[in-house]
Parts: structure tokens; sequence; C-alpha cells
């Protein structure tokens, strides 16, 4: 084709062309200005001019002696024939305006009339019934503001060409004829702003092309009908200022298009469905002034709504928390959920807005807490009529309604007596305006009082004596505990027996009965099975050792572990030898035996696990077959998580002291031939610090935890470690849990703002993108990245504990599932203490995301079938690695009591 053109192009020259261009070009100029043709229809003009004089135009806009078609304003013509007739805001003759009629008798006479616009011009009076026999061709109509009275005739049903029927602003009555429904063409029905009754008619489902339908302010009745969600064109839909009863439809959420739903001011009831989140143009959703009740679904508002501007709840009857995700909406403009009964805190975190000059209101609710940074956007606020309390931040004070609440130095607040009785409905302290609590005054008698006087007065000398002694017991203490803190390991792992307690160490921390801990090895035997420790059997020097690849007797591949005492602490490995001799548990590497029959260089021997270590399996890509790289699957990344908690767990539960691995990251992760987790590197194990007077008096001090410098032997490290491996299984990022720099504590930070308990979309910007992530697995690896998060919680006392975190990853749909879903009844059970409400618990406290979740029965029941198999599934087959708890899997939630109960008797 390209080739024919080019040919043609070369043949004319191109003068020729210049010209045939210049002269078409002047065609149709004058074709354009030939097109006024004048008025042809004889019955046309005729009927023109009746209806200027019963409708009363003035000469200035319709002159009599000029031709219609090209000097009449408003008149839209087509090859001499009358089209469009637009009167829209005439002004009629002073006689006209005496008697204004809707007397329009002479549209009969147009045939080809495809517009007519009467908007505000006064046509008193109802719609002609043959308008729908007879204006055939009409594909406007707009009757808007013309003080029309009457009913809508049925028989525009029959102008099947309509695409505009604009009859909004009159006194229009009676119901809306179902026959509407045939107009299969209409993209735009406006009748707001009437006195129409009856409901809507089941009819308009058909209505497919229809992109506007305004029903505002009328009497209309009944609900929403059925089938509504078949409007996929609509993009504004307004019901508002109706008397509209029943739900809102959930099929509402497959309007796609929809940029503005108004469904205020009628008596909608029931709860928000979820399926509103679908609605991924809208714009601005008002559903104020309505019965809705119960709390909102936690997954309405999302990222992918990035286009809400206006969100409006006022006046209903809804409960329960504020979804996350409405704070994060990028482009709010107006938020009001006023005059409901929600509660909960405000989100911590500082959020990513487009737009910092939005308004909110959140007066009249339950909601409490401190004001946070999530009220930087809003440029004004009402926050009054809740129970917030303490400190008005700077950036809150000058543009916010503050009233009623329980706040610190503001005027107009609640009684002390009133926040506190609610601070205590919710379980917490009330802050009393930032002052002491003064104990009620108790009836003291004039002469008492002296003497109660001196007595207070003795014990303040007295207390103030014990506590100058008390800190110096504390000076004392710290002083100590600094001194021996070198020695802590071995006193640690060795001093108070695991579970059978035969081993000892002698002072200088030779083993003695530790060497019938596995085989005894010969050195000649070691270097024999490591070729002479080659450098090509070398895998890699570990921090407590070297490690060699080897094959012992009867052909078992092993690891041999070289540690040159004169290097690394002689302790390492009496503290290693002194774990396996009382620890057999399927879930740590297994131990072969020792040699440590020269003086400077020991060796420990251990079965070799074929996959080596997590950090390895990472890193390894299997090339599939269609050539892609397929790094660890999901499932198996999954089973190693389950695996690793239950060996953390089994030391921090299971072992009495409890003990504590201290080197929790990828590489001690080792994987047998099916994936099972062997943890290893357990040079560093030692006994839980726990809540030793030591922790205690520098939580008292706020010393700087030894946990946060990284050393300290307390649970809630490996928790710490533990979310970093967690971290470095979803997103892939390699060598995460091996290191403690700058750069991870900035990946860390900049990664944990998309694990949203709220918003499962977002993960999926940090999940890793050699992960095969099909919708099934999204919801684990959501709950995987949120438990990690409350690992990772900066206050140690906030981390969950291990057993709550392997209940967790045994069952991680339940997470997701639970905080989101959680209906009425599951939100009490889980009520604190059970493993869920462990986690969250950390998980609300933790930093910058503070907000309690909600609940709604509503949500993806469909895929909950998922749960119960690959739960399993990821950690199934495990022979060997299996701890008793993975059977009790199914028994979800279990109450607080029975946690304990159960712990009490395993420890007992
Ligand atoms: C206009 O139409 C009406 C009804 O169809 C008819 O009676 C009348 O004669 C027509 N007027 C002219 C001028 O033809
Ligand atoms: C409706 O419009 C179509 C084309 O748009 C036209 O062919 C048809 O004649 C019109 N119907 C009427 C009744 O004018
Ligand atoms: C127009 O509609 C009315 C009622 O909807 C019907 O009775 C009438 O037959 C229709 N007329 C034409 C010409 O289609
Ligand atoms: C609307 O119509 C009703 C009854 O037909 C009448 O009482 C009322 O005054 C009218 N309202 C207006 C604004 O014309
Ligand atoms: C909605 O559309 C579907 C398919 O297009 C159809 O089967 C169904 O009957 C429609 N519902 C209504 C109420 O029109
Ligand atoms: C709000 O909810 C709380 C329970 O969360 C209830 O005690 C209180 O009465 C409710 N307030 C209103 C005004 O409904
Ligand atoms: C927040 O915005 C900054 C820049 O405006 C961007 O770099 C960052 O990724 C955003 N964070 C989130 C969580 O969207
Ligand atoms: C508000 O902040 C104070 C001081 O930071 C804190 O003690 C209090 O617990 C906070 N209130 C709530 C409800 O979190």
């Amino acid at each position: 084709m390209f080739g024919s053109m080019g040919k043609r192009l070369v043949e004319i020259p191109l003068c020729c062309m210049l010209v045939s261009v210049v002269v078409f070009a002047q065609l149709t100029l004058q074709q354009q200005q030939q097109q006024v043709v004048p008025l042809s229809s004889g019955v046309e003009r005729v009927a023109l001019l009746q209806l200027r004089s019963s409708l009363g135009i003035r000469s200035k806009d319709w002159p009599r002696k000029a031709d219609p078609c090209s000097a009449w304003v408003g008149i839209t013509c087509t090859n001499g024939r009358v089209t469009g007739i637009n009167v829209s805001g005439f002004r009629r003759t002073r006689l006209g305006s005496l008697n204004p009629q809707f007397s329009v008798d002479a549209l009969r006479n147009f045939t080809l009339l495809a517009s007519f616009n009467a908007s505000n011009f006064a046509l008193p009076g109802q719609i002609p019934g043959w308008f729908g026999q007879q204006l055939v061709s009409l594909q406007v109509l707009d009757l808007r503001s013309c003080l029309i009275s009457g009913s809508i005739p049925s028989s525009l049903g029959n102008l099947t060409n309509l695409t505009g029927l604009f009859l909004s602003d009159n006194n229009l009555t009676g119901v809306i004829p179902s026959s509407l429904g045939k107009l299969l063409r209409v993209l735009n029905l406006d009748f707001s702003q009437n006195s129409l009754s009856g409901s809507i008619p089941s009819s308009f489902t058909s209505l497919k092309t229809l992109t506007f339908l305004g029903l505002s302010s009328n009497a209309l009745s009944g609900s929403i009908p059925t089938g509504f969600g078949n409007l996929t064109g609509l993009q504004q839909l307004n019901l508002s200022g109706n008397h509209l009863s029943g739900l809102i439809p959930p099929q509402l959420g497959d309007l796609g298009r929809l940029l503005d739903l108004d469904l205020s001011s009628n008596n909608f009831s029931g709860s928000v469905p979820s399926d509103l989140q679908k609605l991924r143009s809208l714009q601005k959703l008002l559903v104020n002034d309505n019965l809705l009740g119960g709390s909102l679904p936690d997954d309405l508002f999302s990222s992918g709504q990035s286009q809400l501007q206006v969100v409006v709840f006022r006046n209903n009857l809804l409960t329960g928390p504020i979804p996350s995700g409405l704070w994060l909406l990028p482009q709010l403009i107006l938020l009001d959920i006023s005059g409901n009964n929600f509660t909960g805190l405000l989100p911590g975190g500082i959020l990513n807005a487009t737009v910092t000059t939005a308004i909110l209101n959140i007066s009249g609710n339950s909601l409490y807490g401190n004001l946070t940074s999530s009220l930087r956007r809003f440029s004004h606020s009402d926050l009054s009529g809740n129970y917030f309390e303490g400190m008005v931040p700077a950036y809150v004070l000058a543009n916010a309604s503050l009233g009623k609440n329980c706040l610190q130095n503001v005027s107009n607040q609640r009684t002390a007596g009133e926040c506190a009785s609610f601070y205590a409905s919710k379980g917490l302290v009330f802050d009393n305006f930032g002052r002491p609590i003064t104990p009620p005054p108790a009836p003291l008698s004039p002469k008492s009082k002296k003497s109660k006087k001196w007595l207070y007065i003795l014990v303040g000398v007295l207390g103030g004596v014990a506590l100058i002694l008390l800190l110096a017991a504390i000076c004392c203490l710290l002083f100590i505990c600094g001194r021996r803190k070198g020695s802590l390991n071995q006193r640690a792992a060795g001093g108070e027996p695991a579970s059978t307690g035969g081993a000892t160490t002698s002072p200088s921390g030779a083993p003695t009965s530790l060497a019938r801990v596995g085989d005894s090895y010969t050195y000649q035997q070691l270097l024999q099975a490591t070729d002479q420790f080659s450098e090509l059997n070398l895998i890699k020097h570990g921090h407590s050792g070297d490690l060699f690849r080897g094959m012992v007797e009867g052909g078992v591949p092993a690891v041999v572990k070289k540690i040159d005492v004169t290097v690394v602490k002689r302790e390492l490995y009496t503290v290693e030898l002194d774990f396996f001799s009382k620890v057999s548990h399927g879930r740590f590497v297994p131990f072969l035996g020792h040699c440590l029959e020269n003086e400077n260089e020991k060796y420990l021997v251990y079965k070799y696990m074929p996959n080596e270590d997590l950090s390895t399996a990472m890193l390894k890509k299997t090339a599939t077959e269609d050539d892609s790289l397929l790094s660890l699957d999901w499932i198996k990344r999954l089973k190693i998580a389950v695996g690793t908690a239950e060996a953390l767990t089994y030391l921090h539960h299971e072992c009495s002291p409890p003990l504590v691995h201290r080197d929790v990251q990828a590489s001690s992760i080792l994987l047998d031939d099916k994936y099972e987790v062997r943890l290893g590197s357990l040079s560093d194990v030692s006994a839980q610090e726990g809540d030793t007077h030591q922790s205690r008096i520098t939580r008292l001090l706020r010393l700087p935890s030894a946990s946060e410098t990284g050393t300290s032997a307390n649970c809630a490290y490996d928790v710490y470690c533990f979310g970093k491996v967690l971290l470095e299984l979803v997103t892939g990022k390699l060598g995460l849990s091996a290191s403690n720099d700058a750069e991870t504590k900035e990946f860390i930070d900049q990664t944990l703002p998309y694990i949203n308990i709220y918003d499962k979309e977002l993960v999926t910007k940090i999940v890793d993108p050699l992960l095969i992530v099909d919708e099934d697995f999204l919801e684990e690896v959501w709950a995987m990245a949120i438990i990690a998060r409350s690992c990772l919680n900066p206050k140690p006392a906030r981390r969950p504990p291990m057993r709550y975190i392997l209940k967790a990853l045994e069952n991680p749909l339940k997470i997701v599932r639970e905080e989101n879903t959680g209906s009425g009844r599951l939100r009490t059970t889980s009520s604190r203490g059970s493993w869920n409400a462990g986690l969250f618990g950390s998980w609300r406290s933790s930093s910058d995301l503070a907000v309690v979740p909600g609940s709604s029965a509503t949500k993806a029941e469909g895929t909950s079938k998922q749960s119960g198999t690959t739960g399993s599934q990821g950690s199934g087959h495990n022979g060997n690695g299996s701890s008793s708890r993975r059977r009790h899997s199914k028994e979800i939630c279990p109450e607080p009591s029975d946690v304990q109960d159960v712990e009490r008797q395993e420890q007992d």
C-alpha cells in the first residue's frame, strides 16, 4: 500500500498537488457556507410561526421576515429542514409572559426534529402525550426548569432514538413510567428535583447505555431494583433525597465506570457492602443520612480507589473502626464520617497524599487516643464530640474544632469522669488531662488532720531515703551485671540444665561429660573425611568456625566444623555440645559427633543437609522448562518459615529455662532433602535473660535495651531476627537477615509501609519478583508479611511470642481473613491472649499503623477452602520434623485460657 502511494506521489508533480489541495479546501469552505440552506419546507415555516406566537418568542430572537434557518436564534436546520429547536433561557414577549402555556402543538409538524430544548423557559402544564407518538426522531428532549407539572407520559418510551431526557427541576408527579425502559439508546436520564413517587422501575435495568441517572430529590420509595449491576456504563448515579429503603445492593460494585455514587438522604439500612471497593473509578461516594449500620468493611477502601475525592458517611449508625484505607486515599478532598458511632484510634504514620488541603469531619463519634500526624493532610478538621486525649499537635490546633473531647489544654472538654469511664470501657487508662490522678479526699476530722500531716511528712522522708537506697542498689546491680556479662553464655547454657541436667562444665570451660555426646572421631578420621580439610571442601568460614564438607564412616555425608579455640571463644563449642547433650529435637541439625583430642582445634561433626541452608536455597535458581528462572517456590518458603518457627518455639517455650538462639538468619536455617528445616548455628544458644532484674531495671531507667544492640539473650531478639528472615522470604532480598547495617535498616523501613493489614494489593509491590505468586497464594504472602511486620516491631516488648507466630504461620489465612472479616462473634472470641490477638496486639501498637481493625462478615468465603489445604501442604510430610502442635493447626482460635493451660502442661 505504501509502495503504491509512494509511486503515485512520485508521478504527480508537487506543484499540482499543492494546487489540488488548495482547490479542495476552497470547495469545502463553499459547501459549508452553502450548507445553511434556507428553510425549504412550507409546513415547517408555518409551524415555526405558530410556535413563535404560542410561546411568545420575541422578534429579536426570531425575526419574522428573516429566514429561520440562517437568522433565527436556536434553530438548527439540515438541508432546509428544521432538526433542532432551542429556546433555552428565552424571554417571552410581554404578552406571552402574561399567560405562559405549554402550547407547542406546532411541534407535530417537524417530522425531522431531533432536539427540543426549552430549559429555563416557562412551560406550565403537562408534557403532551403525543410527544411520544409524533416526535419520533427526537434524540434530545430538554425540559429542565420549565415549571412543568403532571406526570411523565408513558408514551415517551416510544422515542427509541432518545439519548437524553432531561426533566429535572419541575413539578412532575406520579410514577416513573416503566415504558422508559425501552429507551435503549438513552445516555442521560435526569428526573431529579420533582415530586415523583412510586419505585424505580425495574425496567431501567435494561438501559445498558445509560451513563447518567439522576432521580434525586423526589419522593421515590422501595428499594433499588436488582439487576442495577447490569448498567455497566453508568458514570453517575444520584438517588439522594428520596424515601428509598432496603440494602445497598452489592451489585452496585459491578458499575466499574461509576464516578459519582450518591445514595444520601434515604432510608437505606444494613451494612455497606464491601463490593463497593470494586468501584475503581469512583470519585465521590455519598451515603450520608441513611440508616446504615454495622462497621465498614476493612477492605472497602484500598489504593485501587486512588480516584476517590469525596467520601461522606455522615449521620448513619455506623460503628467499629475507620477502615485504614480511607486515610490512604491519595486524592481525598473531603472526608465526612461525622455523626456515627465509629470508634478506635487514629492511624499514626505520615501518609502519602497529593492533596494536603483536605477537609475532615469526624465529629460525633467514639474515636479516642492521641491526635496523630494522620491529621496533617487536612487543612480543616472537625474532631469535636469524640474522646481524643493528650496534647493537641500544633498542626491541628489552628484549624480544628476540638470541643467535647478529652484533650489537654483545650477548653470545652468532657469531664474527667466521663473520659475516665470511656477509657476504662476500652480497657485503657485515661491520661486525666495530663494531671496526676488525685485520690479521692478522705473525710478527715480537723483534729486528725494535723497528725495525718505529720504522717505524710514522715512517709515522704522515709520514701525519699528508700528511693535513694533503691537507686544505689540499682547502680550496684548494673555494675555487677555488666561485669558478669562476659561469662553469661557459659553460665546460661551450662548452669541450668534444659531437660536432662547431667552435663557440667569445669571452670576452665573444658568439657568433662560432654565428650559422651555423639560419636567420638579421631583427628585422622576427620582428615580423611574432608580430604585433609581441602579448600575444595570448604563450605564457608562461619563465625564460630570453618565448615567443611566430608564423608564419614559408612559413607554418611557430613559437615565438619573446625574450631580454632585460639581464635574463637572456647565456650562456643562447649555451648553447642551442651545443647546437643540435652536437646534431641527433629528441628535441629542432626549432630553426629566430635573430635576434641587437639588442644587448640576442636571439631564438631553434623549430618550434611542436601539443600544446605536457606540463604543458598534462595540464591539458587533452577531453570524451568521454559527457561525462566524459578526461585524457591512459595510452598517451600512457607514450610521453611513454619519449620523455623517450630524450632524457635521449642527453644523459647518448651525449654526451661527458655533458650535463645541468638543467631537466627537465613544461613542458620539448614534444609534437608525435603526442605525440612533443621536449625543450625547453635553455638550462641544461651538461656534467656528473661525478666531478670537487670532487664527490668534497664527498662526502668530507659537505658538502651541490649536487644537493640544485637547482643541480648532474650527471645524478643530472636523474634526480631526471625522477622527479618520472613521479610527475606517475602521480598527475596538476599542477605537481609544476615546483616544489621544501615542499608538493611533503611530497606526494612521502606518496605514495612507496604505491609498493610487492610490492603492486600499493596504487598504485591514488595513481593520477590522471582516468586510466582498466583492469587491463591497472595493472601498467604500477605499474611507472612504481616507477621514479619509484627516481629519487626521496634519495641521488643511488643513483638509477639514465638508460639503465637508459629500458630499464625500455620494458619496464615486466618490472619488476613479474621482481621478483615472477623464478625462480631469472632472478634469477641479472639480477645486478648489468643495467638491472633497476641500477634495483632503488637501490630496495633506498632509505630505507624495503629488502626484497630473492624469487621464485616461478607468477604471472601469462596476462597476459604484454600486455608486448610495449603497451610498443611506447606508444612506437611515432614516425618521427623513435626511437632505435636501441627496436628492442632485446625484449632484456629484457642481461648486464652486454653493456650495457657496447654503450655503449663507442656512445661510441667
Ligand atoms: C401540522 O400538523 C397537524 C397535525 O398533524 C395538521 O393537522 C396540520 O395541518 C399541520 N399544519 C400544516 C401547516 O400542515
Ligand atoms: C433513529 O435513528 C436511526 C439512525 O440513527 C434512523 O435510521 C431511524 O430512522 C431513526 N428512527 C426514527 C423513528 O426516526
Ligand atoms: C407509544 O406508547 C404507548 C404507551 O407506551 C403505546 O400505547 C402506543 O401504542 C405507542 N405508539 C407508537 C406509535 O408506538
Ligand atoms: C406542585 O404541584 C402540586 C400539586 O400538583 C402543588 O400543590 C404545588 O404547589 C406545586 N409546586 C410548585 C412549585 O409548583
Ligand atoms: C442482567 O444481564 C444479564 C446478562 O446480560 C441478564 O442475564 C440478566 O437478566 C440481566 N438482569 C436484569 C435484571 O436485567
Ligand atoms: C456507641 O457504641 C458504644 C459501644 O461501642 C455504645 O456503648 C454506645 O451507646 C453507642 N453510642 C451511640 C450514640 O449509639
Ligand atoms: C510516598 O511518596 C514518595 C514521593 O512522593 C514516594 O517516593 C514513596 O514511594 C511513596 N510511598 C508510598 C508508601 O507510597
Ligand atoms: C497517648 O499518648 C500518651 C503519651 O504518648 C500515651 O501514654 C497514651 O497511652 C496514648 N493514648 C492511647 C490511647 O494510645
